[in-house]
């Protein structure tokens, strides 16, 4: 479906809920997780650089991998996508935007109260005690080096980056308000993300299951593709501002 034909599933539209993965970013130079070229799967291997065994192994090259991806946050800027996110959600009463992704892109582009399912790159926490605390790591351009991670102020341990890592519980309070969002909303736009990851995933078929109508924004099909009301096959970038516009002219 093309965006022009989609315009009519926001007619009577009270409650919106947005969610979103890393190819909403991917615009901005941040790279994905799973696209055969640039994913950083592909590149670099995520049971040492992003689960709680990897940095027990090996917290230098996490603490440093996690340094030179908040280097590539730090450097880049929101796309028309975010933006266009951000507009969609101050248009209507009641609007959510849940996030997979680490970045503050959609913060940046003036979405506020996001929900962040798998935490946030620029923050840290303590390994040990959980305890949130700044930091002053400097990003750092290259990904292959190590650096000591700081100490907690707390207790001594070792700070991490405040990001789910697999094999972890989402932050429950993240969790509940997404499962309000998708299980109570009219229309759900699902973006830039190939649904693989469980449960974020999953959010999209209470979406469905509770009768709201879909719309999943991505160039290539995903397993997500069978919940949708509509599969607009496009960047995210070009799709969304292309909403806007539409949603803008009066019916
Ligand atoms: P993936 O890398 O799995 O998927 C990115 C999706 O974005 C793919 O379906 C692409 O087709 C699509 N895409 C690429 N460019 C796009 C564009 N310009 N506009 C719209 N879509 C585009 O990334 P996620 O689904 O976000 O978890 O991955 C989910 C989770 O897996 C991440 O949050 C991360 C990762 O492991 C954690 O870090 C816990």
């Amino acid at each position: 479906m093309n965006p022009t034909d989609a315009r009519s599933l926001f007619d009577g539209v009270q409650r919106l809920a947005i969610i979103t993965g890393s190819g909403v970013s991917a615009e901005s130079g941040i790279p994905t997780f799973r696209d055969t070229e640039n994913g950083l799967w592909a590149d670099f291997d995520p049971m040492t650089l992003a689960t709680p065994e990897g940095f027990l192994r090996d917290a230098p090259l996490v603490w440093a991998w996690y340094a030179w991806r908040r280097h590539l946050v730090a450097g880049a800027s929101p796309n028309p996508g975010h933006t266009a996110i951000s507009e969609l959600l101050s248009s209507f009463a009641s609007a959510a935007l849940i996030t997979q992704n680490v970045d503050d892109l959609h913060e940046r582009a003036g979405s506020r109260n996001v929900i962040h399912l798998h935490g946030e790159l620029m923050k840290s926490k303590c390994f040990d005690c959980h305890h949130p605390q700044a930091d002053s790591a400097p990003p750092l351009p290259e990904p292959r080096e190590r650096i000591e991670p700081p100490q907690c102020l707390q207790c001594g341990g070792r700070l991490r980056p405040d990001v789910v890592w697999f094999g972890e519980v989402l932050p429950p309070d993240a969790w509940e308000q997404a499962m309000d969002a998708v299980s109570t909303c009219d229309l759900l736009i699902v973006a830039g993300t190939s649904g693989q990851v469980y449960p974020a995933a999953s959010l999209v078929e209470v979406a469905y299951a509770a009768e709201a109508t879909v719309i999943q924004i991505n160039p290539e099909p995903t397993p997500l593709d069978r919940w949708a009301t509509a599969n607009i096959r496009g960047r995210s970038g070009d799709v969304l501002p292309e909403l806007v516009r539409l949603l803008s002219r009066p019916a």
